[in-house]
């Protein structure tokens, strides 16, 4: 008989309210149930986030999530093997919610509690896979907040190689997307509207892209774009937007691609995992599925509504996470606003 983990995972790092309860049997991982709410469309009303009002907006969701993703799984909370949180990097107000709520539920149904990084989950997103991925495994990850090259020899154990001395790459894109006019949220609305523009049109910088570490820079590229913007008169501003954004989300996706696969070379992955929630960008796909086909690396990427932040992804990591047995007392786990991913990882072994 193959052990059975089944964790109800809480995910309140930044803007989204993600519950998940997914259950692990032997190698295979499934989803039971999952909910999420997004608060889009509050932010766009500021244009970001306001960590207050997110934390808020969490503790309104949070009680009638877990009771939505119970009942849908058909499940009492006895069945629970534990409840699992993030706990960093984030939002203080917006991590705290769900970890009191994960906190709570840990000691009133007496489960033990699994402490998750936000970073772990969205590597774990892209390994929802049928069969179990090779190892060692490299991992791009890419979202608003971070932009990081991860050499993961084994389950649990990552070495960061590389990340960027500035912007991340979804940060680059939002504000590249405020630059010309775009609502919030930045990222996906600039890719979309790039579709119809020229790639070549603007010739913009690829930061980094020749230094032989595997470090990222996008803030001279918003800078360059800033200033190419700027300069064309306010009556060709509408007819250039398109390009304008074609042509900076290839600068983005050439040093992303043109990184990794440096990183390949040096480090010579089985898989290459592509999650956070720039991953959704299609052309980033499409780009790094091409280069790696050339290096016969077996491409995962997080399902396309599990690139950006949800419960499922914290819940996967905790299953693995557990089973290797990290649990924490309750009463010491925090929330932490900036933390390392290298602080989570197994020694190797
Ligand atoms: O992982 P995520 O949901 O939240 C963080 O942990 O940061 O990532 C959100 C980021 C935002 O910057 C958003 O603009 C970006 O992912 N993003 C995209 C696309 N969809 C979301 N960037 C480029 N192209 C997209 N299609
Ligand atoms: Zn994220």
């Amino acid at each position: 008989m193959s052990k059975t983990t089944t964790i109800l995972a809480i995910e309140t790092s930044c803007d989204e309210t993600g519950i998940a309860i997914v259950r692990k049997t032997g190698d295979k991982v499934e989803v039971l149930s999952q909910a999420l709410a997004s608060q889009v469309d509050i932010h766009a009303l500021t244009g970001g986030v306001v960590p207050e009002v997110a934390a808020r907006e969490h503790v309104q969701a949070l009680q009638p999530l877990i009771s939505k993703t119970l009942t849908e799984a058909n499940l009492n909370p006895q069945e629970l093997t534990a409840i699992a949180v993030t706990v960093g990097p984030g939002l203080i107000p917006a991590l705290t919610t769900g970890l009191m709520a994960a906190k709570t539920l840990s000691y009133a149904w007496d489960k033990p509690l699994v402490p998750v990084h936000h970073i772990e989950g969205h590597i774990y997103s892209a390994l929802l896979m049928e069969e179990p991925i090779k190892f060692p495994a490299l991992a791009l990850i890419v979202s608003g907040g971070h932009t990081l090259l991860i050499n993961i020899p084994q389950h649990l154990t990552y070495e960061v190689v590389g990340s960027t001395q500035d912007d991340a790459a979804g940060e680059a894109f939002d504000k590249v997307a405020r630059l010309v006019g775009l609502p919030y949220p930045g990222g996906p609305n600039l890719s979309k509207l790039a579709e119809q523009g020229n790639p070549k049109a603007y010739d913009f910088p690829r930061p980094m892209l020749k230094t032989s570490d595997f470090n990222f820079s996008f803030s001279g590229l918003k800078t360059s774009v800033l200033y190419t913007w700027r300069d064309i008169p306010d009556n060709k501003k509408t007819a250039a937007q398109a390009d304008v954004a074609a042509s900076f989300e290839q600068a983005v996706i050439d040093v992303l691609v043109g990184k990794t696969r440096k990183a390949i070379t040096k480090y010579q992955p089985q898989s290459l995992l592509l999650a956070g929630g720039v991953a959704a960008n299609k052309k980033l796909q499409h780009e790094l599925q091409t280069m790696v086909a050339t290096h016969k690396v077996p491409l995962y990427c997080a399902p396309g509504a599990l690139t950006g932040d949800n419960g499922v992804m914290i819940g996967q990591a905790a299953c693995f996470a557990f089973e290797a047995g990290r649990i924490q007392p309750w009463a010491n786990v925090d929330a932490t606003a900036r933390l390392p991913v290298t602080d989570f990882s197994m020694p190797l072994g």
